[in-house]
């Protein structure tokens, strides 16, 4: 895999992101560690593996584990490895990843939960250089460069005693912050072109017809919480719905779950285990928003046909848009924000209804 590649894979012209990647170019020869904060979906990962491969350590092993999928126990011995015998069920030798990416780099995610037994073993590492084996007495040696990443303020866990100041010390070598999505909107539309034509070739599609402009005006209006990996979701989702038309996107299916009939009523898990009497499993009644019962539309459950699915779908988008209204306290901006929409395209769908100030 050559730098090139890499680079040709990261997608955007922001001043933001132009600044983390300058800063990613004076920070990758040294083999330090690093630390990148960001958002879930910022593209905390692939930073990580460009910071590799623009070091010294390019030609060597790039390894990587999530730290939050894992028991303190299982991370341990898959951070250090284990001798055979080390546990029950512990029947041979197993190379951890500080072992695995010796001369190389590990990347080590979601790193803000980990335990004060796994802080204190990694801060060693990083001291000395060395660790044991689960279960074993002999001190490896190793030579790797860390990077770890996060999603939450460290040093807001650490003055809460919930994360070792020390080892954030050690960490935070340097430390890139990237910036959320939102904050670089320039990036909105080349990345969204980028996937669209990814997913078109995935479908074998002659060529990706482009985006309407009411397309881009939503896709630019969004506030994008879940950052690049959400918006490679509703382009990929969107290209794929528009498969057959053969013409330009015109609509963005940004929540999937949009539906009249969604269930909107939460069913309170702890409550019910708490009256066993309450166990029986949730029926669509029961998670269904309470509508009466002569003119709201009904849940799946209870249709009884024939219907007027027009006046049915209209019901559910007006009872939507109600509530809707009343969480963003009846702002027009913020209530298309919840919804996905952009000001316009709600301003028009009020109209529709007869809901405009109201
Ligand atoms: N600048 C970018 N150009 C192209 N794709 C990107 C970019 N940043 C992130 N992605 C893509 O977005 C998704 C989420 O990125 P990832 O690095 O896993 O985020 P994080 O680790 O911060 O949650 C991945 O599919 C990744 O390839
Ligand atoms: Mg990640």
């Amino acid at each position: 895999m050559t730098n090139q590649f890499q680079q040709d894979n990261l997608i955007g012209q922001s001043n933001a992101l132009l600044e983390v990647l300058e800063h990613i170019s004076q920070v990758a020869p040294l083999s330090k560690p690093v630390l990148i904060i960001g958002e879930r979906g910022t593209g905390k990962e692939l930073i990580a593996e460009r910071l590799h491969y623009l070091s010294k350590r390019w030609d060597q092993s790039f390894i990587k584990l999530n730290c939050s999928s894992l028991s303190e126990n299982l991370l341990e011995s898959e951070l250090f490895g284990h001798d055979a015998g080390a546990f029950t069920g512990a029947n041979k030798k197993h190379e951890g990843r500080f072992e695995r990416a010796d001369g190389g780099t590990l990347f080590l995610d979601e790193l803000a939960n980990t335990s004060g037994l796994i802080q204190e073993k990694l801060l060693r590492v990083i001291e000395y250089g060395e660790f044991e084996r689960v279960g074993g007495s002999k001190t490896v040696q190793t030579d790797v460069r860390l990077i770890c990443a996060a999603n939450e303020d460290l040093p807001t866990l650490a003055e809460a005693g919930e994360f070792r100041a020390d080892l954030l010390d050690r960490l935070a070598f340097d430390v890139i912050t990237l910036p959320p999505l939102r904050h670089r909107s320039e990036d909105i539309m080349p990345l969204a072109e980028y996937f669209a034509v990814g997913m078109a070739r995935q479908l074998k599609l002659e060529l990706f017809e482009g985006f309407s402009s009411s397309a881009i005006n939503q896709l630019m209006e969004y506030h994008w919480p879940g950052n690049i990996r959400e918006l490679k979701n509703v382009v990929e989702r969107s290209v794929y719905r528009n498969a057959d038309t053969h013409a330009a996107i015109e609509q963005i299916i940004i929540d999937p779950f949009a539906s009249p009939y969604r269930p909107t009523k939460r069913v309170k898990t702890k409550e019910r285990q708490q009256t066993p009497s309450n166990d029986a499993k949730p029926t669509v009644a029961d998670c269904s928003t309470e509508v009466s019962a002569n003119n709201g539309p009904q849940t799946e459950a209870s249709l009884s046909f024939p219907i007027d699915f027009k006046t049915h779908c209209e019901q559910g988008e007006v009872r939507i848009l109600k509530q809707a209204l009343e969480a963003g306290q009846f702002n027009q901006k913020k209530t298309a924000e919840l919804l996905g929409l952009s000001y316009h395209q709600l301003r028009g769908i009020l109209k529709k209804y007869n809901l405009l100030d109201k």
